[in-house]
C-alpha cells in the first residue's frame, strides 16, 4: 500500500499489543472464559463516581494548569509526606502511562538505555524507541522474578540511564523483596542512573506492604502511580508522578505540549479515590488470589503473587509450546495470554484473576484438564 511509506522506519518494528490480539480473539467466542483481561472487575467507587459527575455538572470540564488541580497536587504531596516522610516536587499525569513517556521523554538521549527485568509490562520494551532510546532486558526466571542485583548490574553499561523497575509486577504479581530492592537502589546510586518506578498496583499489594526505590534512592526516584488498577479508573485516564524538581518540571513541562493535563473530571475523581476505603477491594483480590493458587498448586509451576492480579505460571510439560497450550484453551473458550507478550521466552503464560470465581473456578478446571493430557 502506497501510504505504508509515510510511516516512520522507528515505528514500523513495533507490532500492535499481543493482549489486543487476544482481545480480539475473545470477541469472536460467545460467552469466552477471560482470564486475560488487566483490569478489575469491580465498578469504580460510587464517591468517586459522585465526585466526578457532580464536577462535570458544575462546569469543571475544561483545561486546568498543566500540573492539575491544587487539591489534588496537595493531597498527593500530603500522602508522600505520609508514605515515606518525603516531599518530592508532583504533578498529575494521564494514566500512568502519560507519566511513563514524559519521564522518557525528558530523560533519554538518542542511543541511551532503559535497562528492566524480563518478564516485563508490554510499553517498556515499545517506549524508549520513540525518543530513540534502547530497551534492554535482564532475564529474572531464575530468582523467581525477583530482582537479580548481579545480573542487573552486569548489565550496565556507560550508555545506561533509567533503571526501571515494577512492583507488584504485570505479568508475574511478584512483590519486591525488600534487601534486593535496596541492594539495586545502591547500583543504582553507583552508575549514577535514573529510577523510575511503576507502582500502578501498589494499593493490591496482599501480604504488606510494597517495598518502593522511595525509601532507599529517593533523590533519584520518579515514582508513578494511578488510579487505573486500585479504584478500577482504567478509562479515565488519570496517575501522577513524583521526584526531583529538576526532572518534574521538565515532565510537566512536556506535557504541556503532549496531553496538555489530565481529564479535569477524572481529577475530581482521583481526589474522591485517594480518600476512599479500598480495604473490601484489596481483601476480595487477596480471596482470588488465594483461589487460584490453590485451585493449581501441584498442577502448574508457579511462583505465588503477593499483588496485583496475575499470576504467571510455567507451561505445562505435555504441550510442545506456549502458543499450543493457549490454543488449546481457547478451543475450550478459555482466553489467557501468551508469556511471549511480556518477554524474550515464550514459556510462561499470564493468567489474569481480575474475573468471578466462578469463572476462575471454571478456568482452573480446564487449566487441570489440559495440564494432565
Ligand atoms: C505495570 C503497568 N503499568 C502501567 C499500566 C498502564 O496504566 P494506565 O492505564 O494508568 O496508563 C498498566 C496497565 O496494564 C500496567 O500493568
Amino acid at each position: 500500500m502506497p501510504a505504508q511509506q509515510f510511516i516512520a522506519r522507528h515505528i514500523r518494528g513495533i507490532g500492535s499489543s499481543g493482549i489486543r490480539r487476544v482481545f480480539d480473539l475473545g470477541a469472536t467466542l460467545k460467552d469466552p472464559i477471560n482470564l486475560s483481561i488487566g483490569a478489575p472487575d469491580f465498578d469504580v467507587p460510587s464517591g468517586v463516581r459522585r465526585a466526578m459527575t457532580d464536577a462535570i455538572e458544575s462546569g469543571h470540564n475544561g483545561y486546568t494548569v498543566t500540573r492539575g488541580i491544587t487539591p489534588l497536587r496537595e493531597r498527593i504531596a500530603r500522602a508522600m509526606k505520609d508514605e515515606f516522610d518525603w516531599e518530592p516536587d508532583v504533578f498529575v499525569t494521564s494514566g500512568l502511562s502519560g507519566g511513563l513517556l514524559l519521564a522518557m521523554m525528558a530523560c533519554l538521549n538518542p542511543g541511551e538505555e532503559v535497562l528492566f527485568g524480563d518478564p516485563y509490562f508490554v510499553s517498556y520494551k515499545q517506549l524508549p524507541p520513540l525518543v530513540g532510546a534502547v530497551p534492554v532486558t535482564v532475564d529474572f526466571y531464575d530468582t523467581d522474578f525477583q530482582l537479580d542485583p548481579e545480573r542487573l548490574e552486569a548489565a550496565i553499561t556507560p550508555k545506561t540511564k533509567i533503571l526501571l523497575l515494577c512492583s507488584p509486577s504485570n505479568p508475574t504479581g511478584i512483590v519486591y523483596e525488600a534487601d534486593r530492592l535496596r541492594a539495586v537502589c545502591e547500583i543504582a546510586r553507583k552508575h549514577n542512573l535514573v529510577i523510575v518506578c511503576d507502582e500502578i498496583y501498589d494499593v493490591l499489594s496482599y501480604d504488606g506492604k510494597n517495598p518502593s526505590p522511595v525509601q532507599f534512592a529517593p533523590e533519584r526516584t520518579i515514582l508513578l502511580r494511578g488510579f487505573g488498577k486500585s479504584h478500577a479508573m482504567t478509562g479515565l485516564r488519570i496517575g501522577f508522578a513524583a521526584g526531583p524538581t529538576e526532572v518534574i518540571t521538565e515532565m510537566a513541562k512536556l506535557q504541556q505540549y503532549t496531553f496538555v493535563c489530565a481529564p479535569q473530571p477524572s481529577q475530581y475523581g482521583a481526589l474522591a479515590a485517594m480518600d476512599t476505603n479500598m480495604t473490601e477491594q484489596v481483601d476480595a483480590y487477596r480471596a482470588k488470589r488465594d483461589l487460584v493458587c490453590s485451585e493449581l498448586q501441584g498442577v502448574l509451576e508457579f511462583v505465588r503473587p503477593g499483588g496485583g492480579f496475575y499470576v504467571f505460571p510455567k507451561t505445562p510439560p505435555s504441550f510442545a509450546s506456549t502458543g499450543a497450550f493457549i490454543e488449546a484453551g481457547i478451543a475450550r473458550n478459555l482466553l489467557m495470554i501468551p508469556g511471549e507478550v511480556f518477554s524474550e521466552r515464550n514459556t510462561h503464560f499470564r493468567i489474569s484473576y481480575a474475573a468471578p470465581d466462578e469463572k476462575l473456578r471454571a478456568g482452573c478446571r480446564i487449566i487441570r484438564d489440559l495440564s494432565k493430557k
